[in-house]
C-alpha cells in the first residue's frame, strides 16, 4: 500500500516560481500572511532561463518598495526614450519629455534571483523539483495541493490557490473548460533571438520594420547584446548559422545614410520564440486565481509579460491581505475584472506594436504603406507618440 499523503498547512499555496508566483510570495510575506511556492524546476533552471528584459517604471518602483531593488538599482540600465527605425531612418520617441518615465532594462532572470534570494532570506519555503503538482477542492473553502518531492506524497492545504505556474502550467486546465471563455490569436510569425558577447551598438533599443522583416536591437549589459528577427514559426534553428543572423541583422538595422554600424561578436544564446495573444475569462474559480502567463500571454513586442505578471500580483496580494485584515472580500470579488481591464490594454498594445512593426505573410503593397505610414505619424505626431510612450513606460496601477 502506498504511504500516506504528508499533510501540511498554508495560508496561500502558490504555484510556480516564476516572476508573478515570487513576487506575490514576497508581497504576503511583507503583510505577515504564510505561503508555499511550488516549483516543477530546479533553481539553477529558473534562474537562468532566458527572457525579456524590459522593466516598467512601476515595476521598478514596486520591486524597490518590496526591498528586492538594490541591484537593479545599480546594474539595470535606465532608458529615457527608444528607437524605431524604417524607411533606413531612425526616429526616436523622447519618453522623458512626453510623460516624464522611464523603463529599466534588466533581464527578467536577473529580477527571479532577486525575488528567489529575498523569498529564502525571509524564511518562506520555495519546494525546487515538486513532481505531480495537482489542484483540488477548489470551490472549497479548503482548497488542496497534492505533489510530490523527492519520492514522498505531499498534500497542502490551503485557504487560497495561486496559479502562477506560466502558460503551459497545470492550474488553468484545472478549471472546467465551460467556465471560462478563452481569446487567442497565433501570429504567422516568430522572433529568433540571440545573445551576444557584443556591447549594444546603441544605448537605448532600436524597434527595425525592414522589408527583409522586424528586428530589434536590445541589450543585457554594457558587454551583452540582446538581438532578435522575425523569421518564420516553422524555420529550424540549424537553417540559421552565426553568420546568417548577423548579415540579416547587418541588413535590417541599416541606414540609407551608411552611418551605423552593428559591432559582433560570439553569440552565446539562440532560440526561436513563438508570438501569442492569450486571455482567459474570468482569471478566477473558486479559491483558485491565476496570475502572470498563467492567465494571459502577449506576443513579446513592447516587453509587457514581466510587467503585466507583476501588476496581477500586486492586485492579487492587496485582495488577500484585505480578505485577511478585515475579511472583506471586495478586491478578490472583483480580482479578474480588476487585473483583465489592465491586461485587455495591454494586449491592444503589445498587439499594436507587433501588427505595426512585422512583415505580415500575404500583406498587400496597400497594407505595407499603411504600416510605414502609421510609424510616419506615431514618430513625428506628439500626441502619437505620447499615447505609445505612455504605454510602453507603463499605464497606472489602478485597483
Ligand atoms: N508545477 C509547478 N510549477 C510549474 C508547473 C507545475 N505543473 N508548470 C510550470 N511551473 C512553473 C514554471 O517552471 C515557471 O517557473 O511556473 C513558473 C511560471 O513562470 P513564468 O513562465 O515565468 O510565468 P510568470 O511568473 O507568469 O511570469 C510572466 O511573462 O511573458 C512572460 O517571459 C515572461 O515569463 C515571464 C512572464
Ligand atoms: C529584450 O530585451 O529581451 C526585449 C526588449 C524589448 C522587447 C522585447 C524583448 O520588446
Amino acid at each position: 500500500m502506498a504511504d500516506p499523503a504528508k499533510v501540511e498547512r498554508t495560508q496561500v499555496g502558490i504555484v510556480g516560481a516564476g516572476p508573478a508566483g515570487l513576487i506575490l510570495a514576497h508581497l504576503l510575506h511583507l503583510e505577515g500572511i504564510e505561503s508555499v511556492v511550488l516549483e516543477v524546476r530546479t533553481r539553477q533552471y529558473i534562474e537562468e532561463r532566458v527572457r525579456a528584459g524590459v522593466l516598467e517604471q512601476g515595476t521598478v518602483d514596486l520591486l524597490a518598495e518590496m526591498g528586492v531593488g538594490d541591484r537593479l538599482k545599480r546594474e539595470g540600465l535606465v532608458h529615457h526614450g527608444v528607437e524605431f527605425r524604417f524607411n533606413g531612418q531612425g526616429h526616436r520617441i523622447d519618453f522623458q519629455s512626453l510623460v516624464g518615465r522611464s523603463i529599466t532594462v534588466y533581464a527578467q532572470q536577473e529580477v527571479v534571483k532577486d525575488l528567489v534570494a529575498a523569498r529564502l532570506a525571509s524564511g518562506g519555503p520555495i519546494v525546487f523539483e515538486a513532481k505531480d503538482v495537482s489542484v483540488h477542492d477548489l470551490t472549497a473553502k479548503s482548497p488542496k495541493i497534492r505533489y510530490q518531492k523527492d519520492g514522498v506524497e505531499h498534500e497542502l492545504i490551503c485557504d487560497f490557490i495561486a496559479g502562477c505556474d506560466g502558460f503551459h502550467g497545470v492550474c488553468r486546465p484545472s478549471i472546467p473548460e465551460k467556465s471560462l471563455t478563452i481569446y487567442e490569436r497565433v501570429y504567422p510569425f516568430a522572433w529568433l533571438g540571440i545573445l551576444a558577447q557584443a556591447p549594444p551598438s546603441s544605448e537605448e533599443l532600436i524597434y527595425a520594420n525592414h522589408k527583409l522583416g522586424f528586428a530589434l536591437l536590445s541589450m543585457r549589459s554594457p558587454e551583452i547584446s540582446r538581438l532578435y528577427i522575425q523569421c518564420d514559426p516553422e524555420e529550424d534553428l540549424t537553417h540559421w548559422s552565426d553568420a546568417r543572423i548577423w548579415e540579416q541583422l547587418h541588413l535590417r538595422f541599416a541606414t540609407r545614410d551608411g552611418k551605423w554600424s552593428l559591432t559582433e561578436g560570439p553569440v552565446i544564446q539562440k532560440s526561436i520564440a513563438e508570438m501569442r495573444s492569450f486571455v482567459t475569462d474570468p482569471m478566477q474559480y473558486g479559491r483558485l486565481f491565476l496570475a502572470g502567463d498563467a492567465a494571459h500571454i502577449v506576443p513579446p513586442t513592447g516587453a509587457k509579460g514581466l510587467n503585466l505578471a507583476a501588476t496581477d500580483a500586486r492586485v492579487l496580494a492587496r485582495a488577500i491581505t484585505d480578505f485577511y485584515a478585515s475579511g472583506s472580500t471586495d478586491i478578490l470579488d472583483r480580482y479578474s475584472e480588476i487585473c483583465l481591464r489592465r491586461c485587455w490594454k495591454v494586449q491592444h498594445f503589445s498587439w499594436w506594436m507587433t501588427s505595426m512593426l512585422h512583415r505580415i505573410p500575404g500583406e498587400s503593397a496597400f497594407d505595407r504603406q499603411r504600416q510605414l505610414a502609421e510609424l510616419d505619424y506615431v514618430t513625428s505626431s506628439r500626441a502619437a507618440s505620447t499615447a505609445l510612450a505612455e504605454h510602453y513606460t507603463g499605464l497606472p496601477f489602478t485597483i
